[in-house]
């Protein structure tokens, strides 16, 4: 059985992907172990409630500063000894020590194809305004490993989804969750879960 506990920031319908997941039989030997949000308030943590998942908020304002806050998270995730660490829509720098600790023990997804839209400044909304600027026609999604970088890890998976003429970037991340990011981010999960 692969324990892991998933971080959130915000919406949390990667969350729900994986808890749907679990449920429906996709995702096989895998328990979600706990819930963690860096904010107060988000709907991801009413998912977690919902699914009778236990959830934590650590919290920057919490704490003096950002060192602090660093140890506050990996002393809730280590709390929770998981085997898997997976950032679902984690909008927070992961802290070199916690890399350390869990070295090819955390995953991430993020809603580009990995080299393109990725690093230092591209999140959420940002990496599709950006996508649509470039004026690409086909951006998806990436799962990959997290290392020291930011989005530079090993890939896991990736799937591709096509832009489509006077796209908004709402309108273009929706379409990328739905057709990429909640199939791939199950699927890595399973695929870790099953291929030892
Ligand atoms: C998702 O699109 C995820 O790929 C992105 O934030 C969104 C969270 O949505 N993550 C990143 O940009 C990481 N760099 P969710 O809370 O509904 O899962």
């Amino acid at each position: 059985m692969l324990n892991i506990v998933v971080l959130v920031s915000g919406g949390g319908t990667n969350l729900q992907a994986i808890i749907d997941g679990i449920d429906n039989g996709f995702i096989k030997n895998t328990r979600i172990v706990g819930v963690i949000s860096n904010n107060y308030g988000v709907h991801a943590l009413e998912r977690a409630d919902k699914a009778g998942i236990d959830s934590f908020v650590v919290s920057p304002k919490d704490y003096p500063d950002r060192e602090a806050f660093n140890e506050g998270l990996l002393e809730k995730v280590n709390s929770l000894a998981p085997d898997l660490i997976v950032l679902a829509g984690f909008l927070v720098v992961i802290p070199e020590k916690m890399i350390e600790a869990y070295p090819n023990k955390i995953i991430n997804i993020h809603p580009s194809l990995i080299p393109s839209f990725c690093g230092t400044g591209y999140y959420g909304l940002k990496v599709h305004e950006a996508a649509l600027k470039r004026g690409v026609k086909i951006s998806g999604a990436t799962v990959h490993y997290v290392d020291k970088g930011t989005d530079t890890g090993p890939i896991i998976m990736q799937k591709a989804v096509e832009v489509k003429e006077g796209d908004t970037p709402k309108e273009l991340q929706q379409r990328i969750m739905e057709e990429a990011e909640w199939k791939i981010l199950p699927a890595a999960i399973n695929k870790i879960a099953n291929s030892q």
